[in-house]
């Protein structure tokens, strides 16, 4: 066991600030498969993953929604279709979960400010500078792109306060060997930007407390600072650990993390501050930091406020939980942006999983059922020459696939098992197994081999994908027979692991065809609800700022009146024409543009309010001598309108003041 290699891994711990989206879905999933395949391999794995909870952005929710800042993360934590529901769906196998308001990493955070502190790391001062809300970060002038935040490009303000800084400018030298000498971040590309944005034009201390909000880790030692909460959310990779608590005791184990996946916006976090924390604590450096690309909807960043998220419950449940894993890794290099859309899910389900991976699974156990009853016989012929290159790839495939899980290329890693798949099936119409079984006598060893080699080509690449898609790679392996040692990482390294009379079960259809029209109208309705739910619930006309003066509102006259017949106007899809009694005993004729919210049958007889002196005037050909008073607002983007109905005590006439 103690020879067992150690591997920890981790994900950004997510603010619960707002229901996470398929972005924040894509890099768990991926964590989740790195995780699973190290496991596969043999290793002893941590992964971590958790919350973010505290900061200014989370107590101004919180506010916004009266309830308390904890009530408020619980809810987006712990609550229904929360964050914790949301990786038990994705089939997420984290071994621990970190929330920053847990009391142990609460207390760690208190000592490891303290400990920098007393080693002179951290000093007070004063902040003058701009601050990002959204981000939660401070910039300089001179960071600022467009005088705007330079992360997401919003609005910043000035911000001045006594403060704790952290002395970053001294680790700016060993940052940058770090950056640029050795391979702890990666991919390459970043390490220019950092060291170019950040590093030459000369690294700042970094301000590391704030007073103007209480939701953070006190300062112990100086009441009304809370701690910067980047400080306290990148600490979480070591207390989660153990590390300055009681409750975990694996630090020395784990310690130093073999990689941390991370956004691309929050490399800078993790490349530069997380590494001089560390060197100021005097603690080992993780291996590895690794800046994974965004995943845009439209060209764009994918956000609430713009109401263009891709809600990661929705699409699982419509397609299954593998195949959504599966489409993320598939799809999208790993280290660059990617544009996400419905259109490709649904054709990388059709293509990878139904047509290549679903097909030769069923065809394959089907004929084994078929030809021999299920069992492949002992009697087989030697491997002919026309199996070599199946055999080939087969055998070759662990080998090319590790090496491109070991750089987190899982789209290669992918693409490798998929060259032996569509191989296989190649290899299924070159051989005719259903020719072969006129003759049985004379054919049916040729055959056993056949089925048998495509048995292997399922067990191989079953036993890869398992990472990838854990349910649906587990059902493979049991549909061909491949329990036990047939299905380790050891016995994917090689071809011919399988009995030679391997017993087949037919299962399930895996990967039923998606039918792309009606998924995808499903999905637009789903879009459409969710935009309208992003829309602010009710919007209000902002009240006027002119004043009118008393005499002149006096010369608005406004009177109730009866509504004596109610028409439609031809051709006209926003007018009804209203026959009132005001109380003069001639009709009144108002025009009144309501036909959207009004049927006209139903207002006959209702007592309505008109301002009667306005100038007549002509719509669609008819007169209208005044106009209907009525209420209006916008619900969810949708304009709303109520006519001000009276009580029918009310004579037609009576004036209105
Ligand atoms: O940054 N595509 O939390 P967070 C890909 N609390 N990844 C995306 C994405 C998208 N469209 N949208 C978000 C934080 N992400 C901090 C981390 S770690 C000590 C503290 C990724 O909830 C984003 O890049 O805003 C980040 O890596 C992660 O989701 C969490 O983002």
């Amino acid at each position: 066991m103690d020879n067992q290699k150690r591997f920890y891994i981790t994900t950004p711990i997510y603010y619960p600030s707002d229901k996470l989206h398929i972005g924040h879905t894509y890099c768990t999933v991926a964590t989740d498969a790195m995780a699973r395949y190290k496991r596969l391999t043999g290793c002893q794995v941590m992964f971590l993953t958790g919350t973010d909870e505290h900061g200014q952005k989370i107590e101004d929710k919180a506010r916004q929604a009266g309830v308390t800042p904890q009530q408020f993360v619980d809810n987006i934590v712990t609550g229904p279709r929360g964050i914790l529901d949301l990786w038990k769906l994705m089939n997420i196998s984290n071994d621990r979960f970190i929330r920053t308001t847990d009391s142990y990493h609460v207390c760690a955070i208190q000592k490891i400010f303290r400990k920098m502190y007393d080693n002179g790391d951290i000093y007070k001062g004063r902040y003058v500078g701009k601050y990002c809300k959204p981000c939660e970060s401070f910039w300089t002038d001179s960071q600022l792109v467009d005088g705007k935040c330079p992360d997401c490009g919003r609005e910043v303000q000035d911000a001045q306060e006594e403060a704790y800084f952290f002395r970053l400018s001294k680790y700016a030298g060993r940052i940058q060997r770090l950056l640029e000498d050795t391979d702890f971040l990666e991919p390459r590309s970043r390490v220019h930007e950092m060291v170019n944005n950040f590093i030459k034009p000369g690294l700042e201390d970094l301000c590391v407390s704030r007073t103007s909000f209480t939701w953070g880790i006190p300062v112990d030692f100086d009441p009304g600072h809370v701690v910067y909460v980047w400080v306290d959310a990148l600490s979480n990779y070591i207390t989660a650990l153990g590390y300055c608590n009681d409750r975990y005791h694996d630090y020395e184990q784990f310690w130093p993390a073999d990689v941390h996946f991370v956004g691309k916006e929050i490399v800078r976090f993790h490349s530069i501050i997380w590494p001089a924390m560390l060197m100021s604590l005097g603690q080992p450096l993780p291996k590895k930091v690794f800046g994974h690309g965004w995943l845009l909807l439209d060209g764009g960043k994918m956000s609430k406020s713009k109401g263009n998220v891709v809600d990661p419950y929705i699409l699982a449940e419509m397609f299954g939980v593998d195949a959504l894993r599966f489409f993320l890794l598939r799809t999208f290099p790993f280290g660059s942006d990617g544009n996400f859309s419905n259109e490709a899910l649904i054709s990388t389900i059709n293509v990878d999983l139904a047509n290549d991976l679903g097909n030769l699974l069923s065809r394959t156990v089907s004929m084994v059922d078929k030809y021999f009853g299920g069992v492949l016989p002992e009697r087989q012929e030697a491997d002919s020459n026309k199996d070599g290159e199946l055999t080939g790839l087969i055998a070759a495939l662990r080998g090319r696939y590790e090496e491109q899980m070991e750089r987190f290329a899982f789209q290669n890693a992918l693409a490798e098992v998929f060259k032996v798949i569509g191989r296989a099936n190649k290899y299924i119409d070159e051989n005719a197994p259903w020719a072969l079984a006129k003759d049985m006598q004379a054919n049916g060893p040729r055959l056993a081999r056949v089925m048998y080699n495509l048995l292997e080509a399922l067990r191989v690449s079953g036993i890869l994908l398992t990472p990838f898609i854990p349910d649906s790679a587990g059902k493979v392996l049991e549909q061909i027979g491949a329990g036990g040692d047939c299905s380790s990482w050891e016995s994917a390294g090689r071809y011919g692991a399988l009995p030679a009379c391997a017993a087949v079960r037919r299962g399930e259809n895996l990967f039923p065809r998606v039918d792309a029209q009606q998924a995808l109208e499903r999905l637009e309705q789903a879009a459409q609800a969710a935009r309208k739910a992003a829309l602010p619930p009710l919007e209000l006309e902002p009240q006027a700022e002119e004043q009118v003066d008393f005499d002149t509102f006096c010369k608005s006259d406004f009177r109730a009146v009866k509504v004596k017949d109610c028409q439609p106007v031809k051709k006209s899809e926003k007018l009804l024409k209203f026959t009132l009694d005001d109380g003069t005993g001639t009709d009144r004729q108002i025009l009144s543009g309501i036909a959207k919210w009004y049927r006209p049958e139903d207002l006959v007889g209702k007592t309505l309010m008109a301002i009667v002196n306005l100038p007549p005037r002509k719509m669609m050909g008819q007169e209208s001598n005044g106009m209907l008073l009525s209420a209006v607002h916008t619900e969810h983007g949708e304009e709303r309108l109520n006519l001000l109905i009276l009580d029918d005590s009310i004579p037609a006439g009576a004036k209105m003041c």
